[in-house]
């Protein structure tokens, strides 16, 4: 499918720019290099006005993701619960800085803005899975429970 062939549904829709955003990514798990220049043309608005709500929510990936995702969250109740350190712990464990991907493409690390489980925070989450209490352990842990059960 072409990127106009999945924009074009939504114009003239309620939020249609970010469904069509939504179902750019769906279809390839990240939002193409020239996503923003097909929605602009398509929706008939302006390239900065597509990467302005491109750019204001996080959940929209500019590039391919690992197969496994840990995000951690950076937001105010983890920040203040040791979420720096765990961000240093992790980017020394897994040699990786926050908001890239590994060569190999097997692991993503990202920040997140906030869980809704800051009552247990520092908090995470590695696929779909959330880590209460987080720390580098736990949450290798889990990355490498993620990756047997990917491989069985
Ligand atoms: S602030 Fe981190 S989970 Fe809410």
């Amino acid at each position: 499918m072409t990127l106009a062939s999945i924009i074009e549904p939504y114009v003239g829709k309620t939020g249609g720019l970010i469904s069509a955003l939504h179902a750019v990514q769906k279809e390839h798990g990240f939002l193409p290099e020239d996503t923003e220049a097909v929605a602009a043309d398509v929706f008939n608005l302006t390239r900065a006005e597509v990467k302005g709500v491109i750019s204001f929510y996080h959940d929209f990936k500019r590039a391919p993701q690992g197969e496994t995702v840990v995000r951690v969250c950076a937001a105010e109740a983890c920040q203040a619960t040791g979420g720096r350190a765990l961000v240093a712990a992790l980017e020394k464990k897994f040699a990786l800085k926050m908001g890239d991907t590994s060569a190999s493409k097997d692991l993503t690390l990202e920040p997140v803005y906030c869980l809704g489980l800051c009552s247990c925070a520092p908090s995470a989450m590695v696929g779909d899975r959330l880590v209460a209490r987080a720390n580098a352990d736990k949450i290798g842990a889990v990355v490498e429970k993620t990756k047997k059960e990917r491989a069985s």
